[in-house]
C-alpha cells in the first residue's frame, strides 16, 4: 500500500549521478534546484563546445562553484567528453586530477550536442585501455545512431552490438550504462560483472511512451533515450527498487529553453531537477518500496564512484505541491516535468 498522506520519511542526502547543468545563464537558473536536493552530481560534459580536457573541466568546475547559492555545500563531480582526439595521456591527466571522475561516451549524432562524439568505439581501444588501467569509469549513452534501426530499439541494439562486446573486451573497465530504458538493459546490467552499473531517471520510472502522445504531441516528454512501453517502465521500477547496488539515481535532468522544445524540430531532454527527489519518492512509493529509496539515491552511486557517503539528512512529507508552469532561465522560459500539475511529495529540510 502506498504511504498515507502526511507520512514523513528521513533519508541521507544523496547524489545525482547524471546531470546536465549547461553554462552561463542556464547554469545559474538550474543549479539551485539540484543544490537544494543533492550533495553532489556527476556533471555531463556536453557543452558547446564540449568539455574534453582536464583544463576545460577545471574551468567549468570553477564556473559551477561560482554559480552555487551562498552557503551551498554542493560539489560538482566533473567528466570529460570522449572524442576521437581523447588520448591515453588525457586519461592519465584526468586520473591524476582530483576532480575528474569519469569519461562520457556519446555515439556521434545520438543526442543533444553529441556531434563531437565517437563514431566507432573500436577505434578508441588504446584510450579505453588507459581508462581500464587508471580505473576511470566510462559512462555510456547507449543508443545506436543507425537510421535503419527503429528509434525505440536503439538501446537494445546498442547493447548487443557495442556494450556487451565492450564489457567482454575490457573486463576491468568500470562502465555505467546511463539512463537505461528497457528490460534488456536491466537484465544485462544485473547479469554483468560487478564493475557494470546503470543509472535510472525519475521520468523513466514514472512515464511510458504514451506520455509523448497524450491527446497530442507533448514535446516536454521527449527525451533520449525515448520513453518506452509500460512493460519496460515496470521492469525499470523493479530494478530500481530491488536493492541491487548496480542500479542508482541519475536524473538526466536536461534543461532546454521552451522555444527549442515547442518547435517543429524540438530538442530532446526532460527537466526534473526542480523535484527530482520528490519524483523518485513518488515512483518508489507507488510500489511500496520507500525503504529502498535512500540506498538508491545516496549509497549505491557513491560506492560505485568510491566516494564517502554524505552525512546530512533531509525529510520528505507526502503532501501535494503545485509545480509552476515554467521557471525563468536567462531570457528564456524552462518548462519542468509536471508543469502546472502537482507532486505528491514535498521536501522538508
Ligand atoms: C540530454 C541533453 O539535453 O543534454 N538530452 C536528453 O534527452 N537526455 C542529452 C542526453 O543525455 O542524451
Ligand atoms: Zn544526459
Amino acid at each position: 500500500m502506498p504511504a498515507a498522506p502526511g507520512t514523513e520519511i528521513a533519508l541521507r542526502i544523496g547524489d545525482d549521478m547524471h546531470l546536465h547543468l549547461r553554462d552561463g545563464a542556464a547554469l545559474h537558473a538550474v543549479l539551485p534546484h539540484t543544490a537544494a536536493q543533492f550533495q553532489r552530481a556527476i556533471v555531463m560534459p556536453n557543452l558547446k563546445p564540449p568539455v574534453t580536457t582536464v583544463v576545460e573541466a577545471a574551468a567549468y568546475r570553477e564556473r559551477i562553484l561560482a554559480a552555487r547559492p551562498s552557503e551551498s555545500p554542493f560539489e560538482p563531480l566533473m567528466t570529460l567528453y570522449l572524442t576521437p582526439a581523447t588520448t591515453a595521456a588525457t586519461i592519465e591527466k584526468a586520473h591524476a586530477s582530483e576532480f575528474v571522475h569519469a569519461v562520457k561516451f556519446y555515439p556521434a549524432g545520438a543526442t543533444t550536442n553529441s556531434d563531437a562524439g565517437v563514431v566507432n568505439l573500436a577505434s578508441m581501444y588504446s584510450t579505453l585501455e588507459a581508462m581500464e588501467k587508471f580505473d576511470l569509469p566510462l559512462l555510456v549513452h547507449g543508443e545506436v545512431v543507425d537510421a535503419n534501426v527503429d528509434v525505440f530499439d536503439r538501446e537494445r541494439v546498442f547493447l548487443d552490438r557495442e556494450l556487451e562486446p565492450l564489457t567482454r573486451r575490457f573486463p576491468q573497465l568500470r562502465v555505467v550504462f546511463e539512463h537505461i530504458t528497457t528490460h534488456e538493459a536491466t537484465d544485462f546490467v544485473a547479469g554483468a560483472h560487478a564493475r557494470v552499473a546503470a543509472t535510472i531517471t525519475a521520468h523513466h520510472l514514472l512515464m511510458n511512451r504514451n506520455a509523448i502522445f497524450a491527446g497530442g504531441v507533448r514535446p516536454h516528454h521527449y527525451c533520449l533515450p525515448v520513453l518506452k512501453r509500460e512493460e519496460h517502465r515496470l521492469r525499470l521500477l523493479a530494478a530500481a527498487t530491488s536493492g541491487n547496488p548496480k542500479f542508482f539515481a541519475g536524473t538526466d535532468s536536461a534543461p532546454h529553453a521552451r522555444h527549442t522544445k515547442e518547435n517543429a524540430c524540438g530538442c530532446a531532454g526532460i527537466y526534473t531537477a526542480h523535484a527530482a527527489l520528490e519524483l523518485y519518492a513518488e515512483a518508489f512509493d507507488s510500489v511500496d518500496a520507500l525503504d529502498k529509496l535512500e540506498a538508491f539515491v545516496a549509497e549505491f552511486g557513491a560506492r560505485f564512484y568510491r566516494l564517502p557517503l554524505n552525512t546530512s539528512r533531509l525529510r520528505l512529507r507526502k503532501e501535494a505541491v503545485a509545480v509552476p508552469q515554467s521557471f525563468s532561465m536567462g531570457d528564456d522560459a524552462l518548462v519542468p516535468m509536471r508543469a502546472g500539475g502537482a507532486l505528491t511529495w514535498r521536501m522538508v529540510r
